[in-house]
């Protein structure tokens, strides 16, 4: 698949995504609505809605249509906003710029911040959970995919990496900390979206596994190039802020072993998420090509 062709793939899905959580989280006038607005400032703000298309792909490359699954996907990126919003907090990252505009607590309040991030995380399980899915998929499979992000997203993956993350600051850590953090806090959530979309798929346990294994590798490779991107990176082509990482004294894989080392890692990741596709064939020409671009990609 050439790059064009995974642009406008990309470029429909993102339309697709973007209507339905318009349609989910609908503007209020209620008494609490400010967290409402607050919710609809950092979901609307932009955001590649990597791990929605994610979760289509998975659908799709097991032979299933993603669109039956929009619920669960943009459940995905709720969940996944709403770690950006956290992230960003003074007690976090401390970070002024998100998705081009300023961070949710900067454009509100740190209490609104918070709860726009809690309110976030409810609405992504309501929506995995949400009945309508039983029109595409089993009980059990839709219980298996709710089981696996709700891993992929608590003390299993994201937040016990946010943990290390935030304890690893300004100390010399060693290569297997530093994949330990990144595995949790980034590359859960990315591989448990390709598994949950070839869960609700109708996929057999090799191509979930085949899955799994590509979307731990795409996530490390991931998070190794926004790593690099906080170095290289231009500020207004990445909507966040360049060098947040060095003034926190991050532990990151550019810090660690160089960028020249980081950018490798990250090609070789890449070669390994291709190598656990192998056993599928053409259907998973977009699985590929998302993995090809993760390393050329400017935000
Ligand atoms: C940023 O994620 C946080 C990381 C895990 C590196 P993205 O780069 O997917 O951010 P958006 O959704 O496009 O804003
Ligand atoms: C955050 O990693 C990963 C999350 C789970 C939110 P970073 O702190 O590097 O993400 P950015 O660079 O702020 O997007
Ligand atoms: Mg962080
Ligand atoms: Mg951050
Ligand atoms: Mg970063």
């Amino acid at each position: 698949m050439r790059p064009a062709e995974l642009k406008s793939l990309l470029e429909a899905k993102r339309a697709l995504i973007d209507r339905k959580l318009a349609e989910i989280l609908p503007e209020s006038r209620e008494p609490g609505s400010r967290v409402i607005a607050a919710m609809r400032y950092s979901l609307f703000a932009g955001g590649k809605r990597l791990r929605p298309i994610l979760c289509l792909l998975g659908a799709e490359v097991c032979g299933a249509r993603g669109e039956d699954f929009l619920l669960f996907a943009c459940g995905l990126e709720c969940l996944h906003t709403y770690s950006l919003i956290h992230d960003d907090l003074p007690a976090m990252d401390d970070d002024d710029l998100r998705r081009g505009k300023p961070t949710c607590h900067r454009a509100f309040d740190e209490a609104t911040a918070i709860l726009a991030g809690d309110g976030l995380q409810a609405l992504a399980f309501e929506l995995f959970s949400h009945p309508d899915l039983l029109q595409s998929t089993s009980p059990e499979r839709l219980l298996r995919a709710l089981h696996l992000v709700a891993r992929a997203a608590g003390i299993h993956g994201m937040v016990v990496g946010q943990m290390a993350d935030l304890l690893a600051e300004d100390r010399p850590i060693s290569r297997e900390e530093l994949a330990y953090i990144h595995r949790h806090k980034t590359a859960a959530l990315i591989s448990a979206s390709v598994v949950s979309g070839g869960l609700l798929g109708g996929g057999e346990e090799e191509a979930l596994y085949a899955l799994k294994r590509y979307g731990e590798a795409l996530g490390l490779a991931f998070q190794i190039v926004d790593d690099i991107l906080d170095i290289t990176g231009d500020e207004k082509e990445l909507g966040k802020p360049v060098g947040s990482d060095e003034r926190r004294k991050k532990a990151t894989y550019p810090a660690l072993v160089g960028l020249d080392q980081a950018r490798l890692m990250a090609q070789n990741l890449v070669e390994e998420a291709l190598e656990a596709l192998s056993s599928f064939g053409e259907e998973a020409q977009p699985l590929r090509a998302l993995a090809r671009y993760i390393l050329s990609r400017k935000n």
